[in-house]
């Protein structure tokens, strides 16, 4: 375990939803674990005028919803001494130089500083500029660093304007873009089962699969998030961002080394070897659908347009799903199908990975059954685990055939579990890029959805409904390429044959 150096991480938008519900407990958490550098501070910064004691109040609160009491009896107090608070009203002139001076004028306070924005993006070029010119961000004294949250823009062009005004104040290496999604344990097991086996690696390529399905579906609606998914939609919500990171960890070259730098190489090179899908292909390649009224868990639900906060007429995607081509040696004619939708059946996300049939079907003869191709799949969550499905004889006088599935969950009892955040605000402390995104690698994401977004935007007066519950629309097949390719909604046995949506 690394000694890690003191630093004071400054969280803006403290009183926010992610701070509460994931920064905070996650935090608490690494302290438990006494992964926090002994003398770290953890100064929160928020609109309401409160003092420290009334904060402390309020994180003891949030802490209690996520915590049992026995573990804030016995941690609280030293995490709380960890806390401070700043007022930063919108409308006060002298917020940041007052901020300056209480981080730069105290001793107890490291100059290592992290600069957490957990605040909405259409925030954070103003306060990143303000902090910048205060001089907070100069690393005269220590280290700086700025963590963002996707969006990062809403397409190419406003990404790139995001950027500018970033570097104003920033270096690269100062600016960890995070996407919460590279957090998870199945999805860092991706590169772990790629490059720490050498049994897949000559499967791995064209010759041997058939296609690659990456999938997250939620039972969720949009959760009082209308206004920034209105603005949104599914496709930059979880294709351009989460999606295409997976695409990338499945596709990439094995890296050099697993230095950040040789990492992000390598993700960034099969990103950009996407073949770009012309305006006028957009329909064959990409299929959208919002989610009318149904029943989620035997409750019913409305339909988005009810939800409040959407217009009555929005044409918004709460589904989407591509067809996807890496143009490279190893990729050449292999269809990656990235799907994602909320309200649907399931909350569930995985890598599915279809192998090509033999090339001869010498049991065609005594087999009862069709034959199954193999499958690896990579679940993500609820469970993240790995499994393979293989055809083994049935017991027996005949040749029959049936497909089992190894499960190799690799959770043991008494592992550790630990929320995205809690690893990648380890990492952002330790200054490990290796799990955030540079520049390159998101304008590459914002090349490949460009198109689809652009032809979206302007076919505003029809969308494909589908009810909540459900699989999604049912057009949505029409993107796979053969009539056996089908999508996989589990990595259960019974996943492999359910056909109908
Ligand atoms: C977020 C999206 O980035 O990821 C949400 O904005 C989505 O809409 C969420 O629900 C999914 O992540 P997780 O970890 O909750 O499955």
């Amino acid at each position: 375990m690394k000694t890690l150096e003191p630093c004071t991480l400054v969280i803006y938008g403290a009183g926010g939803d992610l701070a509460r519900r994931k920064l905070i407990p996650g935090l608490f958490r690494l302290d438990i674990a006494n992964r926090l550098p002994e003398q770290m501070v953890i100064m929160s910064c928020g609109r309401k005028p409160w003092s420290r004691e009334q904060w402390v109040a309020e994180v003891l609160a949030m802490l209690q919803t996520q915590y049992p009491p026995e573990v804030i009896a016995h941690s609280f107090e030293r995490f709380s001494a960890r806390l401070h608070y700043h007022a930063s009203p919108p409308d006060d002139p002298d917020a940041y130089v007052r901020l300056q001076k209480t981080l730069e004028d105290n001793p107890s306070i490291p100059p290592n500083m992290i600069f957490y924005m957990s605040v909405r993006p259409a925030e954070f070029p103003a306060i990143i500029d303000k902090l910048g010119n205060v001089g907070l961000l100069k690393e005269h004294n220590g280290w700086r660093r700025v963590v963002i949250e996707k969006p990062f823009g809403y397409d190419l062009l406003s990404a790139q304007s995001l950027q500018a005004s970033l570097y104003k104040h920033l270096n690269e290496p100062q600016i960890f873009r995070i996407d919460h999604y590279l957090g998870k344990g199945t999805v860092q097991n991706v590169m772990v089962f790629r490059f720490a086996n050498i049994l897949l690696e000559p499967l791995w390529n064209h010759h041997y699969i058939d296609h690659v399905q990456i999938s997250h579906s939620e039972t969720l609606g949009v959760e009082g998030r209308a206004g920034y998914f209105e603005g949104s939609g599914a496709l930059r919500d979880m294709i351009q961002s989460h999606l295409l990171q997976l695409l990338a960890l499945v596709a990439m070259e094995p890296p050099v080394s697993m230095n950040a730098e040789h990492l992000r190489d390598e993700k960034v090179k099969a990103l950009k070897a996407i073949r770009p899908i012309p305006q006028n292909a957009v329909h064959a390649h990409a299929f959208r659908g919002q989610y009318g009224s149904g029943n989620i868990g035997g409750g019913a639900v409305p339909g988005y347009l009810e939800e409040p906060g959407v217009a009555a007429d929005s044409s918004t995607e709460t589904y989407a799903a591509l067809k996807l081509f890496v143009d490279n040696w190893r990729w050449s004619g292999v269809p990656f199908y990235l799907r994602t939708g909320k309200r649907m059946a399931e909350s569930a996300s995985a890598i599915y990975i279809r192998f090509k049939n033999p090339p001869q079907d010498l049991l065609k003869h005594t087999r009862r059954d069709p034959a199954h191709p193999n499958w690896i799949m990579l679940g993500i969550q609820p469970d993240d685990c790995l499994k393979i499905e293989l055809q083994v004889k049935v017991p027996g006088l005949d040749v029959h055939t049936r497909t089992i599935s190894l499960d190799a969950t690799y959770h043991r009892k008494g592992d550790e579990k630990f929320d995205a955040y809690e690893g990648l605000l380890l990492d952002v402390i330790q200054g490990d890029h290796s799990l955030f995104l540079r520049i390159d690698e998101v304008e590459a994401a914002w090349r490949v959805v460009d198109p689809i977004l652009k032809v979206w935007s302007m076919e505003r007066d029809f969308i494909n409904n589908y009810p909540a519950g459900s699989w999604g629309p049912r057009g949505t097949y029409r993107l796979f390429d053969r009539d056996d390719q089908f999508w996989r909604h589990s990595l259960n046995l019974d996943g492999a044959d359910l056909q109908a949506y």
